[in-house]
């Protein structure tokens, strides 16, 4: 007899279905599946369809109320679940600990488990990419911005720029410092983290206050 996965479960599966653009949601799911079945200590050989979906939403910048919204669950009952659940075992395979839910994707890329993007080349001019979230064209011109392909460390720092932005919506960030310490590099990273929430991203120089003609 041959079984047809259920309805609900074949729904939960077109979810947030975004994630497959960015990530290696193969790899992802079996290692996190690994992870799940060390902890609960019996066999588990996957992750349920309802863990995958909230997986995918994390990883497409969905808050856990989004997501409990797209799945039709109560908001405070997905939460404890992640918490006790999901959380955990992303844990287990990063060997780091989730502060927040906005750290999850992150925790992600700097394990590997995201596809490299391919950045253009700085010179280039105003291009479109496809912003999976909201499914329209963002237009970003990276100007002059510098090469961050090599960059290491500054979590900490580019977890909590992240929530300023994404979160609490905050419009205007002044990095401080003495020369040299990184103060572009953390920006040009950050610029390239929160980039899909936004249509246009333009990187542009101030200094000398061009007038609005010469920056557009
Ligand atoms: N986190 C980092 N990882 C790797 N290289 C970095 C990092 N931060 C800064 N750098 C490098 O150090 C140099 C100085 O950084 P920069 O961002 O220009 O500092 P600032 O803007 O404070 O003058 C640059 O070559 C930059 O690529
Ligand atoms: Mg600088």
């Amino acid at each position: 007899m041959a079984l047809h996965p259920s309805p609900r479960s074949d729904d939960l599966a077109k979810k947030f279905a975004e994630a497959n653009e960015h990530w290696n949601l193969e790899k992802l799911y079996r290692d996190i599946a690994n992870a799940k079945q060390q902890e609960r200590r019996r066999q588990c050989k996957q992750l349920t369809p309802t863990e995958k979906a909230c997986l995918r939403g994390l990883l497409s910048g969905y808050s856990p109320t989004e997501i409990a919204t797209e799945l039709n669950r109560e908001p405070g009952g997905l939460r404890v679940e992640l918490c006790r659940g999901l959380y955990r075992y992303i844990e287990t395979v990063t060997d780091m600990y989730i502060k927040t839910y906005s750290n999850v994707s992150k925790l992600l890329e700097n394990a590997g488990y995201k596809h490299q993007q391919k950045y253009r080349d700085v010179t280039c001019n105003v291009s479109t990419i496809q912003n999976p979230k909201s499914k329209i064209q963002n237009r970003v011109d990276w100007g002059e911005a510098i090469d961050v392909s090599i960059f290491y460390g500054r979590t900490d720092e580019l977890t909590k720029l992240q929530q300023w932005i994404e979160q609490d919506k905050c419009r205007l960030i002044t990095l401080l410092g003495m020369g040299g310490i990184g103060k572009t590099a953390l920006s040009v990273k950050l610029a390239q983290l929160v980039q899909e929430g936004f249509e246009f991203v333009i990187w542009q120089s101030l200094r000398n206050s061009p007038p609005p003609p010469h920056i557009f």
